[in-house]
């Protein structure tokens, strides 16, 4: 193999940027070329290629976002798109691919493996809902400014003895919320995986009110059924027998625009770098990821169908915490 390719897919994540800059010098260092592929799987179909060396991935280590763009790529599902992605792999020599992206994004990396092609996968979404590693690249800042406006929220809480919700990313697990409410100090969290009573909800934070306390905060995911709407509509139809009213912050994207912290650099250089080697020993169709604080990898066929079940022990530290 002497070309390789790498694209950025689905939600970007802050730290993606350093495991393209990992990759990218690490397949130099083996003395291949190396391309970016411009806007995810959409830029596959569309031949959108550009050739990367050392100095076009200096400086960006630190840079939020993807350099190389991302996309939702609709045409990719089908086996048309497939198709025509792989053409355009193969019309420029390019033997491997790495793919740095979450759940959706390794399931195409895994039908491309499927086509033949030598594709290793990067372990990335702020959800942290990817099977394969115990932590994905993204998670751990998301979850830092998640924390500081847990913490700022607080303040003015305190300030005016108010209740606040605080919506935080994940359609369908509730990872960042879960470790957001216990590492904030929260009095409630919702969250996807369990069934929440708006009305156990309420109970904790008035309970907060009478032991003394100057504010009340539940963490929410948005894919939870009481997300940040369907509680603060519960507490507004309630509200003369609560007694109080919710006022709701949703941090939505802001979660997934900040300057990688030294914890995701780390992680994606090392998964990035770690990905193009086992290209080097022929070694593909494997996701790498973070397995027992180790880089390990897991073949792509075992992670389109694994579930990352969120952690029983941290389920309970919340259950005991939030009081
Ligand atoms: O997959 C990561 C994620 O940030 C989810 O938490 C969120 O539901 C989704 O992406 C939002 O996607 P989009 O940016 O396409 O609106």
């Amino acid at each position: 193999m002497k070309r390789i390719a790498v694209l950025t897919s689905g939600g970007d994540a802050p730290g993606m940027n350093a495991a393209i800059r990992a990759v990218v010098r690490t397949g130099l260092h083996q003395g291949w070329e190396v391309f970016g592929v411009r806007r995810g799987y959409a830029g596959l179909i569309a031949g959108n290629f550009i050739s990367l060396d050392a100095r076009d991935v200096g400086g960006i280590v630190q840079q939020g976002g993807t350099i190389l763009g991302s996309a939702r790529s609709p045409e990719f599902q089908t086996e048309e798109g497939r198709m025509k992605a792989l053409r355009e792999l193969r019309q420029r020599d390019i033997g491997g691919l790495v793919v740095i992206g979450g759940d959706g994004s390794q399931a195409g990396a895994h039908a491309l493996s499927q086509m033949g092609l030598a594709v290793v996968g990067v372990s990335s979404t702020i959800d942290n809902d990817l099977y394969g590693s115990e932590i994905t690249i993204g998670v751990d800042t998301a979850l830092n400014i998640a924390l500081e406006a847990i913490d700022r929220l607080k303040v003015t809480a305190a300030s005016l003895q108010r209740a606040f919700l605080v919506e935080v990313m994940g359609r369908d697990c509730g990872y960042l919320a879960l470790m957001a409410g216990i590492a904030g100090g929260a009095e409630a969290v919702v969250i996807p995986e369990m069934e929440t009573d708006p009305e156990v909800v309420a109970r904790g934070l008035r309970a907060a009110y009478d032991r003394g306390q100057a504010h009340a905060i539940v963490v929410v995911a948005e894919g939870a059924r009481y997300n940040a709407e369907g509680l603060v509509r519960y507490f507004r139809e309630h509200h003369e027998r609560l007694g109080f009213d919710l006022r709701a912050t949703t941090l939505g994207h802001v979660q997934r625009g900040g300057s990688p912290g030294a914890f995701d650099r780390l992680l994606a250089t090392r998964l990035g770098a770690a990905a193009t080697e086992h290209l080097a020993r022929g070694e593909h169709g494997l996701l790498v990821g973070l397995l027992k604080g180790e880089i390990g990898a897991t073949p792509l066929v075992e992670v389109v169908v694994g579930k990352k079940p969120l952690d029983a022990r941290l389920l309970h530290l919340a259950e005991v915490l939030t009081k």
